[in-house]
């Protein structure tokens, strides 16, 4: 069904004109505490390429004053007039006479904001010594620096950096590259940096404020700072630790070494994402750089190595070689996603990175994929307003993907001598998706752009569905064939064809294809030597970008392969991902899906529980619509505390020296969903480590902290949720805050306690705004609570929007997903469909156009999923006595 809003007609956006362009920016900011304005002054070096009686460059939010252009021959205008277009943001300088190509000097005076939106050149709030204080920092990707000075704000149009910052005498300011001088001149200390590198204007950054900072070297002898605000330096040991190691590493393996003399990273108090890749100057969120030996998790610990990895990688992949236009953004996402596996598998091999890929990577890129309303990885973009909602699991987890699928096709040694090469064409330039498959082809003598392009120029994944159709004496005959794979079940009506690289692996030789080759057809049959006792497996090792359907025949010796072991855990994990995927889109049974869960009871390995649990939890999340007193929910909840408890009581409840961490992860995993299906000692037990937890200070091991908050919210009352708020409050660490507000969102939505805390985190402002969608996760997980937070979005729109700065940005948009795609019911996603048309202007409502899809598109398969599988669970149910 279509969404009924009236297509939005809006401006055309408009790039700027190639009449000119810059080569290099003198900037020279003072930013003031009091008003929270700063003035500005740009003088920039612009070659006018052809005749033109004006110039058109970017700016918003900044109050223009005196502009004047120098030109080659010493004449000067000054005063010159401008008009300004707030749609297009662009400035438009009128020019006296007509300039014939030459280099000019343009120099423009202006006044901005630190605004409180976590974008531009914004402010940020924290607390020292009981009291409030502030710091300025950047978020100038993708569209943001001209919020901090006029300029060419396309990543085509790249220029060196001469800054300089004017600051009260006592404050740390920091931009891209190292200090060259500091002088003070009354009150004010002026900090000029030296020049920067050739890059994009997305990539400048400037940070002011009182921070301390832990310093190493790296062995080819960079400097790198670990920033923070007061106070919170000693959290940075191993972010220290993880970029001194990485700089050096990615410049082996690039064969370029790191750029720049420095390299600082600074965590933010309020930050929009996760990290920023400014050149020389990272921004973090503080939850994605600090670690605490004590209160990090497992999980958040991985995630800060693979963070930091990731900005790092960008150093390379983005900023010395950068996409012509955002188009191609996952030229830099994509790879900068897969370097941070890299890295971290050969660094930190006790973090297991690669069985954390399948269910953070692969299974989210195929979670969006598998949606109508999905995108192609090469995404059209023609107004850069629109471009919040393409940082999602397309251009970050499929590319990512897509990255492993080739790397493993062309051999790793190709696959960086390709990088290499591409990486040195393109340094200080720019480059598009073909120039990369053309260095790949260079490099592996293969044609990769023909096997590559159908994954990044059309949208979707195929399911390839393999039937044996005969078997004699060691050879077999198999039928491969693909189509598109919808979540809903559907066909395909584009009919899409992929290159798609097959491997097979068998009993016989479990770790390594024994057989290859590329399905480019609808329907292809190949014949392969297997001894006849032997299973066969289908993407050895889950490294291709599509799921596998077998016949029975196929089936079920891999099902019994799984449940002793025999079958190597990547291909556990892809055989039970795919069954649950072709169960939600109605193409294998609730009983085929279900015996898989059952014959895993003794899998001990996380990654496969962890993407069992996904389908556990869309399971349950379905059977809480199938009748008003919940009873197919109740059995349901009984059936998974049987088939659970083996397994929880064999990992119990305590954390030995020297366990893998995988263990621990599993730990918390499954008494996490003991706990939700309702098991009454396992929460007595999580209800009692609370309350010693927080009234007597009796450590609680972090990797328990969410299934334990979580337990005793939904399980306990008002004390229980007065008890965390405060937690919540005083804690001081942000993980554990961020996981009390998950927990907080949990409590019982009949109770009033889910008003009481989206009034006092949202409207009276106790929560960060940037924390605020950690809120929105924890009601959508039981009906009535999805019910109440949809209402509460749909009540609220007007706060939200403003608390963001607009429907455009992602953290919004994060929300509205939380609030709604959880939903079970043809009336939210007809509200969802209709609900912002006339409630935002009709160009922030194109942004909103696919996310709306997306989530209408979910809520509509709920639907189905209930439709169809919920008759089949009953009665699954029932022959199992529950
Ligand atoms: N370049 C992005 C940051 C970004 C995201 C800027 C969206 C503008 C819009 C950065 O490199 C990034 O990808 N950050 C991720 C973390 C990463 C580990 C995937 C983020 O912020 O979540
Ligand atoms: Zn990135």
């Amino acid at each position: 069904m279509a969404p009924v809003c009236p297509a939005p007609s809006g401006e055309r956006y408009e790039r700027l004109p190639d009449y000119a362009k810059p080569a290099h920016y003198v900037l020279r900011l003072e930013p003031d505490f009091e008003s929270f304005t700063f003035k500005g002054r740009a003088e920039i070096d612009v070659e006018i390429l052809k005749p033109t009686t004006k110039l058109k460059l970017h700016a918003k939010a900044l109050n223009i004053g005196a502009i004047a252009l120098h030109l080659a021959n010493g004449q000067e205008f000054r005063d010159l007039q401008h008009t300004y277009s707030d749609t297009a943001q662009v400035v438009e300088i009128t020019l006296p006479v007509e300039i014939a190509p030459q280099k000019t000097k343009l120099s423009i005076d202006y006044i901005g904001v630190h605004n409180d939106h976590m974008q531009g050149f914004y402010r940020s709030k924290y607390t020292a010594d009981g009291k409030d204080h502030w710091m300025f920092s950047t978020q100038f990707e993708t569209t943001y620096a001209r919020q901090a000075f006029p300029c060419w704000d396309e990543p085509v149009f790249k220029a060196t950096y001469d800054v300089t910052l004017v600051v009260d005498d006592g404050l740390t300011a920091l931009s891209n590259a190292m200090e060259k001088s500091s002088t003070v001149e009354g009150k004010k200390r002026i900090v000029k940096f030296d020049t920067s590198p050739l890059m994009s204007s997305y990539l400048v950054a400037f940070a002011v404020g009182k921070f301390e900072y832990l310093e190493g070297k790296t062995p080819k002898g960079t400097l790198v700072r670990i920033y923070t605000v007061p106070g919170k330096k000693e959290f940075g040991h191993f972010a220290l630790e993880v970029s001194t190691k990485a700089l050096d590493w990615y410049g082996d393996w690039f064969g370029i070494p790191y750029m720049m003399p420095k390299c600082d990273l600074i965590a933010i108090p309020d930050y929009s994402m996760g990290a920023m890749e400014n050149w020389g100057l990272i921004t973090f969120r503080e939850i994605a750089l600090l670690f605490d030996p004590a209160k990090t998790s497992t999980k958040q610990k991985t995630y800060v190595a693979l963070v930091i990895a990731h900005e790092l990688a960008h150093l390379w992949f983005g900023d010395l070689v950068t996409m012509k236009w955002w188009t191609d953004l996952w030229l830099k996402e994509g790879f900068a996603s897969f370097m941070e596996y890299l890295f971290v598998g050969y660094n930190y091999p006790e973090m297991k990175i690669w069985l954390h890929f399948l269910n953070d990577e692969l299974s989210s890129g195929f979670d969006l994929d598998s949606l109508k309303n999905s995108h192609p990885i090469e995404v059209p973009i023609e107004n850069p307003n629109e471009l919040d909602e393409i940082y999602d699991s397309i251009t970050y987890a499929k590319s990512n993907s897509i990255n492993r699928m080739l790397c493993f096709y062309l051999g790793e040694e190709k696959f960086k001598q390709g990088l290499r090469n591409y990486l040195q064409k393109f340094k200080y330039a720019n480059a598009e998706t073909k120039d990369l498959w053309a260095a790949l082809s260079e490099a592996s003598g293969q044609d990769v752009a023909a096997l590559m392009s159908g994954w990044t120029s059309q949208m979707g994944f195929p399911v390839v569905s393999v039937n044996q159709l005969t078997q004699e004496n060691g050879k077999r005959v198999l039928a491969f064939e693909q189509k598109r794979f919808l979540a809903d079940g559907s066909e395909d009506p584009a009919a899409s064809l992929w290159k798609v690289p097959i491997t097979l692996s068998r009993s016989g030789q479990p770790d390594e294809p024994f057989h290859r080759f590329v399905l480019s057809e609808k329907r292809q049959e190949e014949t392969v030597t297997i001894p006849d006792l032997e299973w066969l497996k289908v993407n050895q090792g889950t490294t291709g970008f599509y799921r596998v359907r077998y016949d029975e025949h196929l089936l079920h010796p891999l099902v019994t392969a799984t449940g002793n072991s025999q079958l190597p855990v990547l291909d556990r994990f892809g055989l039970g991902n795919d069954l649950f995927a072709l169960l939600f889109a109605n193409q294998v049974t609730v009983d085929q899906a279900l015996s898989f869960l059952e014959m895993s009871r003794n899998e001990t390995e996380y990654a496969v529980w962890r993407s069992l649990d996904m389908g556990i939890a869309r399971l349950g999340g379905m059977v809480d619509y199938a009748d008003e007193n919940g009873s197919l929910k109740k059995r349901f909840d009984r059936y998974l505390i049987d088939t659970l408890r083996n397994t929880a009581d064999r990992l119990g409840w305590t954390y030995t020296d020297g366990e893998d961490s995988q263990v621990g992860l599993l730990r918390g995993l499954i008494i996490g969903r003991i706990c939700r299906a309702g098991d009454e000692k396992y929460n007595a037990k999580a209800l009692e480590l609370f309350h010693k937890y927080i009234d007597s200070n009796v450590p609680l091991h972090a990797d328990l902290r969410g299934p334990v908050f979580g337990a005793a919210i939904r399980a306990g009352g008002d004390k229980e949720f007065q008890l965390l708020r405060s937690h919540y409050e005083t804690c001081g660490f942000p993980e554990v805050e961020r996981t009390a507000l998950v927990a907080l969102g949990q409590t019982c939505a009949k109770s009033g306690r889910l008003e009481t805390l989206f009034d006092y985190a949202i409207t009276q402002g106790k929560v960060r705004t940037q924390d605020l969608h950690s809120l929105f996760m924890g009601p959508a997980c039981t009906r009535s609570g999805q019910q109440w937070v949809w209402d509460y979005f749909k009540k609220n729109l007007n706060q939200l929007t403003e608390k963001y700065g607009g429907v455009q940005t992602m953290l919004f948009q994060r929300c509205f997903k939380f609030a709604a795609e959880e939903a079970c019911s043809e009336a939210i996603a007809k509200e969802v469909d209709e609900f912002f048309c006339g409630k935002v202007d009709p160009s922030s409502l194109k942004t909103l156009d696919r996310p709306i899809k997306q989530v209408s598109e979910r809520i509509r398969n709920n639907v189905k999923l209930l439709k169809e599988a919920g008759p089949q669970l009953d009665a699954y149910l029932k022959s199992k006595g529950y």
